[in-house]
């Protein structure tokens, strides 16, 4: 344990030296025009300091190369700040098709993990250093904010939809989990650790954990005893009510005409709230589960709606696989 406060929090993912470059870069601006300015105010209290006590000023009319520079300037600057931070936020806000997924579901006061293989960790993440890692996060209850100083990730975990947040490790070690939103109580507490190792020593933490169900085939279960089966079809094939063989990441005709997109938050929606939004050709006869599932058992759900989309693609057990074909158009049921 070190005994000083640290400039900037150790640097141990793809993203932050980026991010500290572009702290260093805004650091530096701010320096440099300070002591610029403070230079220049010292500079002309000296230099033009009255020196009699009638002396009147020489007049000045203005300046257009002055003002030109003096605009132009600060204007490329602060254009290039916001350049580099919106093309930053973008890369981080967009994750990339091939990382691993992690399911983080937040409540007061904690941070629970499940991984696509099945392992469930509370307070703790294990994750394989070089492995770009894409968290799916939702909360039981309040707002919270997943907060990894080390990795320069940073995002809001609401209530009531899906946050994403990616990163992929630099250096093995254990690095800080904090809450970054005041979320009652225990807030404070509200903390963890995110363990990073490296990919042998990973997979043996992995194979140590293997008897613990995967989320997908959790889901399974939850769907056949909420009785999801008698209208989606045992296997998801469909029936009264839309087939869901294939339909994650498809694009889904609405009864308004509108399409849309089944990504995760669409199904999430689907399931607490199924009015919101009518597949084309059915009627609005899903009742709620709002209240029934918690966040997590949505997640093992939609765990599951997603493997049935890579069984439909023929690339069963791909992780994240795009692009899965369409639902087989269906004649509407009266
Ligand atoms: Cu959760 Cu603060």
């Amino acid at each position: 344990m070190q005994s000083w406060i640290p400039f900037i929090p150790e640097s141990a993912s793809t993203e932050s030296s980026k991010v500290d470059a572009l702290y260093f870069y805004l650091s530096g601006v701010t320096v440099f025009f300070t002591l610029l300015i403070a230079g220049v105010i010292i500079l002309f209290v000296v230099r033009y300091r009255r020196r009699t006590p009638f002396e009147v000023p020489r007049p000045i009319a203005g300046s257009h190369t002055l003002e030109t520079l003096w605009s132009v300037i600060p204007f490329v600057i602060a254009m290039s700040i916001f350049a580099w931070g919106a093309s930053l936020y973008f890369h981080q806000f967009r994750p990339p098709n091939n990382a691993v997924e992690v399911y983080v579901v937040a409540k007061q006061w904690m941070w629970k993990f499940q991984h696509a293989t099945g392992q469930r960790e509370i307070n703790e993440l294990h994750v394989p250093v070089g492995q770009k890692v894409k968290l799916i996060m939702a909360s039981e209850d309040v707002i919270h904010d997943f907060f990894v100083p080390a990795f320069r990730v940073k995002n809001d975990v609401v209530p009531g939809k899906y946050t994403t947040l990616w990163f992929e490790a630099t250096k093995p070690g254990t690095y800080h989990l904090f809450c970054a939103e005041y979320c009652g109580m225990n807030h404070s507490q509200m903390v963890g650790s995110i363990v990073v190792m490296n990919p042998t020593e990973f997979n043996n933490w992995l194979s140590g954990n293997v008897n613990q169900q995967s989320a997908a085939s959790s889901g399974q279960q939850l769907y056949q005893t909420l009785g999801c089966a008698s209208c989606h079809g045992n296997n998801g094939e469909g029936g009264r009510g839309p087939a869901l063989l294939g339909v994650f990441n498809s694009n889904v005709q609405l009864a308004t005409g509108q399409t849309i997109r089944a990504d995760e938050g669409y199904l999430r929606e689907s399931i607490l709230n199924p009015q919101a939004k009518i597949v084309n050709g059915f009627g609005p006869i899903m009742p709620t589960f709002q209240g029934v599932v918690n966040e997590e058992q949505n997640v093992q759900l939609i765990a599951y709606i997603k493997s049935l989309g890579t069984q439909a693609a023929g690339a069963a057990g791909a992780p994240g696989a795009q692009g899965s074909p369409k639902p087989p158009v269906r004649e509407p049921t009266k």
